[in-house]
């Protein structure tokens, strides 16, 4: 009869074991009992990049990535883009459930009430050279914010955690604003706490002069659409880091920005960058072919290509196109789709690409629209960041109340040395091999 359980044998004792198997897993900590001999320390997992390892157990996000699934607490990502709004999703993420139309005025309300930024913060943003990068300046200032709220470390209460959530979320956009018009060496606008959560951040970028910023509606819905569909995505490096940092019961203010700190990585977020600087590199539709045997003889990778989890096809890109039409009626089309389509059309096509089941991500797409809108690349993560603090708070709050979580702490397979007689200084000699030779 079929049992949820699997069995061991240990071929180096000839023992048997027989560990519990739930929802398709087996607990790490049960292979521990497989041991050699009293001294032996029991069995371990090797897993580096936890290719196939649960770290939590979550409701929050869920990927199938063989069928190209993506839902947010059970919803499919095609119906949130198609008709919420991104606080909506952000509450939905981070509650459980759609918010009713006055739970959402409340919150947006609150949210709105949290946007402006503490002098300190604003001075210190001055600080950055003209041409920093503006991932760097998010990651420090996010992290600055815990200076200016030092009782946020105070994490085990819900309501002060929630007063974090809620600045967090209303603040990323007024830093990422900052950020982008100190590179243009334009003052930084208030927020205008009658606009839209979107709206007013495309106020903070681009108002000048004008009594009121009108944004444009096609433009903001796309830019609302494209924060719902980066606002979580379950398990990966910068979660991982959220939900790792923030193990140790740091406050919410340093764990967003540790998490920030791994989207900024170009294997992560920062890839929609890396796509605009590959399109450039590659120049003309023609230069395609040439680039493509490029990546195929080993020289680099298309970026915005492949993903751990999904197989098949990335369901955010499919929206993204969707969403670049609209953005280039207003805008016209950017020259970059072009080399980007063909550079689609041949990979698909190509063996390389199909054996590895590589197809265009959630990045392969963003940055042609958001270079349409108006962002220069080096906004393009930061864009990808701030719908994402959503998510990563998410993440976040529920490692805190897990009561299975405990500080994160993997463990080694030693390959060094044993032990050793110390060399004093003077007696030493260099060794072939290392930084002497
Ligand atoms: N171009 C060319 N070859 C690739 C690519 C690519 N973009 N991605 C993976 N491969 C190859 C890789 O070299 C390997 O080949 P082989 O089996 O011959 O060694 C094979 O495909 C499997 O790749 P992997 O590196 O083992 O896959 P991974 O799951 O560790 O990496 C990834 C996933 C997303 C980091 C990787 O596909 C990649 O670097 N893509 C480009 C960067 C990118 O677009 N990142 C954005 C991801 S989506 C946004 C987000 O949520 O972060």
């Amino acid at each position: 009869m079929a049992q949820d359980t699997l069995t061991i044998i240990d071929n180096r004792t000839q023992q048997t074991y027989t560990l519990p198997i739930e929802n398709g897993a087996i607990r790490a900590m049960d292979l521990r009992q497989i041991k050699t001999g009293p001294e032996d320390f029991g069995l371990m997992t090797y897993d580096p990049a936890f290719m196939n390892t649960a770290s939590c157990r979550s409701s929050i996000t869920f990927i199938n990535g063989e069928r190209g699934i993506l839902r947010y607490r059970g919803y499919p990502i095609e119906a949130l883009a198609a008709q919420c709004t991104f606080l909506e999703v952000a509450y939905l993420l981070l509650f459980g459930e759609l918010p009713t139309a006055a739970e959402l005025t409340r919150w947006a309300s609150e949210i709105a009430h949290h946007t402006v930024l503490h002098t300190a913060i604003e001075k210190f943003m001055e600080g950055f050279r003209y041409n920093a990068h503006p991932m760097g300046m998010l990651v420090s200032t996010v992290a600055a914010l815990s200076s200016v709220y030092p009782e946020a470390n105070d994490i085990h209460d819900p309501e002060n955690r929630l007063h974090q959530i809620v600045r967090l979320i209303a603040k990323a956009p007024s830093i990422a604003a900052i950020a982008y018009r100190h590179s243009k060496g334009f003052p930084c606008v208030y927020p205008d706490n009658q606009l839209s959560y979107t709206e007013n951040f495309m106020s903070m970028l681009w108002k000048m002069a004008e009594p009121k910023y009108v944004a444009n509606p096609v433009l903001a819905r796309a830019l609302d659409t494209l924060f719902i569909l980066h606002a979580d995505h379950e398990q990966n490096c910068s979660a991982n880091a959220m939900r790792s940092v923030g193990s140790a019961h740091t406050d919410p203010y340093l764990t967003t920005a540790a998490a920030a700190a791994a989207l900024a990585g170009p294997l992560h977020g920062g890839a929609n960058e890396a796509v605009l600087q590959m399109l450039d590199e590659i120049g003309a539709k023609q230069n395609v072919p040439a680039y493509v045997k490029k990546v195929k003889a080993g020289h680099g990778k298309l970026m915005g290509f492949g993903h751990r989890v999904y197989k098949n096809y990335d369901p955010r890109a499919k929206i993204i196109k969707q969403t670049a039409e609209q953005v280039f009626e207003v805008t016209g089309r950017n020259a970059k789709l072009e080399i980007a389509l063909e550079l689609e059309r041949i990979a698909l096509e190509d063996d390389y690409f199909i054996k590895r089941k590589l197809y265009p991500n959630v990045v392969f797409y963003s940055g042609i629209i958001y270079q349409a809108m108006g962002f220069t690349p080096k906004m393009f993560t930061v864009l990808f960041a701030i719908p994402r603090v959503a998510g990563w708070l998410a993440q976040w709050q529920e490692m805190l109340t897990d009561t299975e979580q405990k500080i994160a702490r993997p463990r080694q397979i030693w390959t060094g040395h044993e032990v050793r007689e110390f060399v004093p200084l003077n007696s030493r000699t260099t060794v072939a091999g290392t930084r002497g030779t």
